[in-house]
């Protein structure tokens, strides 16, 4: 399956096939593979005919230093205007490749082949990129778009554990945000089933990828509607720099806190924060924390989307229904209070 989605900054192919079949013809002339270690170690048979940067896994490779450095081994290499770059791997990879390929002689083409489940649905889609400086998170990127994104869900059958969880907790978000039917199925389902089930994995991932680009094609430059995909990211953001959480779980207990956030604000039924804790838990995501409500209020105070007193935040109305309003950070506490 192929289609092309035309967002204000380009057009991007979206192929679901196989990466030996398909990405030949997705790079005319030169390319340099830019992959994460761990994926080139397990698939060495499938790169060996491509030129390759190797990335170390983790988070840090999101920096200026690593952008230096993999612009030196570009330029050894003599990667050229019309050099095609392609990211190799998770969202560390397609965040850093999208960045490196946006500045690289002032932007080369670029594409995507996502390997982890959360690039698939979520970080290799909407042309954000970039790295992060310090403690702060994505400080430095550009909006770019790749020239195509390429999904073969092949590579997942190495995903661990921890990392399927930390897809779904994204996958959750989309169906809570948009798709009630889509949270519906999830709720009969868990990891294992899609994990066992190429057809129903496909056909989710699909899904989300339509839900995000639906999105983005209506906010590429995120001033409005594309705001609602922080939803649990508030809360979340500051559960993750307290407590060190991998993102998917304190996406969870963000979108936790939101739920909660929500009945007072957007008259969601009580009802629904159970089926999510459920949901969540059947997920493998956490759904309590001990935290402190104190230091979190003062990271959300301190975070770039603080407005004096009041925050924007995304709130839903019901499974499937969101709307972004502006919530004080009075009403934030009393959630985190209340929550149990
Ligand atoms: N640009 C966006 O819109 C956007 C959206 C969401 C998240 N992100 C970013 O994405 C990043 C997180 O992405 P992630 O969760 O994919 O993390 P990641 O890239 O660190 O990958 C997670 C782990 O999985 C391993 N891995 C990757 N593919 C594998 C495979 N097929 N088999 C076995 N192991 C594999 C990696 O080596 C790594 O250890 C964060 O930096 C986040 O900021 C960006």
């Amino acid at each position: 399956m192929r289609y092309a989605v035309n967002f204000p900054g380009g057009t991007v192919q979206y192929v679901f096939g196989s990466f030996s079949e398909s990405l030949p013809g997705l790079i005319p002339g030169q390319a340099v593979l830019i992959a994460d270690q761990n994926v080139t170690g397990l698939y060495p048979s499938l790169l060996k005919e491509y030129t390759i940067a190797q990335v170390p896994p983790r988070e840090e490779q999101k920096s200026l230093a690593v952008v230096g450095t993999l612009t030196e081994q570009l330029l050894t290499q003599q990667v050229h205007r019309k050099t095609f770059l392609v990211g190799v791997g998770g969202g560390v990879i397609t965040d850093l490749t999208g960045f490196l390929a946006s500045i690289y002689m002032r932007g080369v083409s670029f594409g995507f082949v996502p390997t982890t489940l959360l690039a698939m649905v979520d970080a290799a889609i909407g042309g954000k990129n970039g790295v992060n400086i310090g403690g702060h998170k994505n400080f430095v990127g550009t909006i770019s778009q790749p020239k195509f994104i390429l999904f073969d869900t092949q590579f997942l059958k190495t995903l661990p554990d921890a990392e399927w969880s930390n897809g779904f907790a994204e996958v959750i978000k989309y169906a809570c945000l948009f798709d009630k039917t889509l949270f519906e199925e999830l709720e009969l389902r868990d990891i294992n089933y899609y994990r066992q089930n190429e057809m129903a994995l496909s056909k989710l991932i699909k899904r989300c990828v339509e839900l995000k680009n639906i999105v983005v094609v209506g906010d590429e430059r995120d001033t409005g509607l594309r705001k609602l995909l922080n939803f649990g990211h508030t809360a979340g953001h500051a559960f993750e720099t307290l407590h060190q959480l991998p993102h998917g779980h304190a996406v969870a207990l963000g979108m936790l806190i939101a739920c909660r956030v929500s009945e007072d604000e957007a008259g969601l039924d009580k009802t629904v924060i159970q089926r999510l804790k459920k949901l969540l838990q059947q997920y493998e995501l956490p759904v309590q924390l001990a935290y402190d409500t104190d230091s979190v209020v003062n990271i959300l105070k301190m975070d770039k989307k603080r407005n004096e007193q009041a925050v924007d935040y995304i709130v839903l109305r019901e499974v499937g229904k969101a709307a972004i309003k502006t919530i004080s950070f009075e009403v934030i506490q009393k959630a985190l209070e209340s929550y149990e």
